[in-house]
């Protein structure tokens, strides 16, 4: 079974046994072994094409989130606007979509003219409530789920992937509402790739919603990124209008610290007490993330209860931090808590990254790694 070795926890007896082969996931869960929890290594999962489309949904995170329970910040007026803003946007989407009308009109190839800007973009720092607020409008759109989709640009470029260029814009020309989550603007070929499918959509009526990461180098002046979206998605700028969202991260709002690391015993044993824990030495598991598709790591955390990891330590290059910022996003959106031995989170990316180019991956993912070790600290026994 390829990664298990690599990825075995080196603690007294722990048997990370486990029979996943690829397509486990495809099929359901597999089986928690009785002898000890999961091991993420020993998951080698395969996603068939229609899951993707029937996956452009909010994550499980924001499955709940609504404009009101968005709690806008008083000192901060830019929060209640964006929700004013957004509300009455979602409430002009209603309609002729739902039944069906665009598809006719892509199909009889008559592109609908929008008037004005048909699509959104937020703007703000990490944490602020960006996706609440996306996965907020999407729920509130007055259409069928599915006449929208909710999904990151990674995701939207999975399935560009999967379904070829003319067989996604069919699939989704008929939606009411795209809300793409953080957009990649680092990648060229990919941002022309979603341009140009952002095009066909909004010639067939398709409202936008969006947020964004920043360019590399342009991280580091401002915290804003609408100029370098509007620049980078080609010539759609006119059919976006920028809200601002200023305010602090939310997971730390007022919350006390993350606790420090556990030792690997503590981490071994909670593992051990909680049905559908996982548990890896945490240099196996990055070589595991190597060998899998970042597509597939939201597969890969389906049906874990929480991540259990020994031997926390700094990442030790790029492609390996990016690697592992996807996977903290997958477990943030699943809300999986994390529970680790080593090094603490905010030690994961040496100085040189954080000043980086993607410094603002590393330090959303600290955020969000932050606050899943929070949400952990109920599994150790004290
Ligand atoms: N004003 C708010 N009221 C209630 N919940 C909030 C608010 N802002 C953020 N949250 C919650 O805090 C968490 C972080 O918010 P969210 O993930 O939407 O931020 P974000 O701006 O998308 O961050 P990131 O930059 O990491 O993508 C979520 O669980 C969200 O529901
Ligand atoms: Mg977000």
């Amino acid at each position: 079974m390829r990664g298990s070795v690599a990825c075995g926890v080196k603690l007294r007896a722990v048997s990370t046994s486990l029979t996943a082969s690829s397509g486990a996931l495809a099929t359901g869960p597999e089986p928690i072994a009785e002898a000890g929890p999961q091991s993420l290594c020993a998951r080698e999962p395969y996603v068939p094409a229609e899951r993707l489309v029937a996956e452009m949904v909010p994550p499980p995170r924001f499955d709940g989130v609504r404009f009101d329970t968005y709690n806008p910040d008083p000192n901060q007026p830019s929060q209640a606007q964006a929700v004013t803003t957004l509300s009455t946007f979602a409430a002009g989407l209603g309609g002729a979509h739902a039944s069906g009308t665009a598809k006719r009109r892509w199909f009889s190839k008559k592109p609908a003219a929008p008037a004005g800007p048909r699509g959104v973009y937020l703007d703000g720092g990490y944490g602020v409530g960006k996706t609440h607020l996306l996965a907020s409008l999407w729920h509130a759109t007055p259409a069928a789920p599915e006449y929208k989709a909710f999904g990151t640009f990674v995701e939207l470029t999975n399935l560009v992937g999967a379904l070829g260029f003319q067989q996604t814009v069919q699939t989704l020309g008929g939606h009411r509402l795209l809300c793409i989550d953080e957009f990649e603007l680092d990648d060229p070929g990919d941002t022309v790739l979603v341009s140009s499918l952002l095009r066909k959509l909004v010639e067939s009526g398709v409202a936008l919603a969006a947020t964004s990461n920043t360019l590399p180098g342009k991280l580091g002046e401002g915290r804003f990124a609408a100029v370098d979206f509007l620049r980078e998605i080609q010539g759609l700028s006119a059919h976006f209008r920028p809200l601002r969202i200023d305010g602090e991260d939310y997971r730390h709002r007022g919350l006390p610290e993350a606790p420090a690391p556990y030792s690997d015993e503590q981490v071994a044993k909670a593992a051990y007490a909680t049905p559908g824990a996982t548990l890896d030495d945490f240099p196996g598991l990055l070589a595991h993330l190597a060998r899998v598709h970042p597509s597939r790591y939201s597969a890969l955390t389906e049906d874990i209860s929480a991540v259990c990891l020994t031997d926390v330590q700094a990442v030790p290059d790029q492609s390996t931090a990016l690697r592992l910022v996807v996977l903290a996003d997958r477990l943030y959106d699943r809300e999986i808590p994390v529970l680790a031995s080593g090094v603490p989170f905010d030690r994961l990316f040496s100085e040189e990254m954080l000043n980086g180019g993607y410094r603002k991956k590393y330090f959303r993912a600290i955020s969000r790694l932050t606050a899943l070790a929070r949400d952990a600290k109920g599994l150790v026994s004290q």
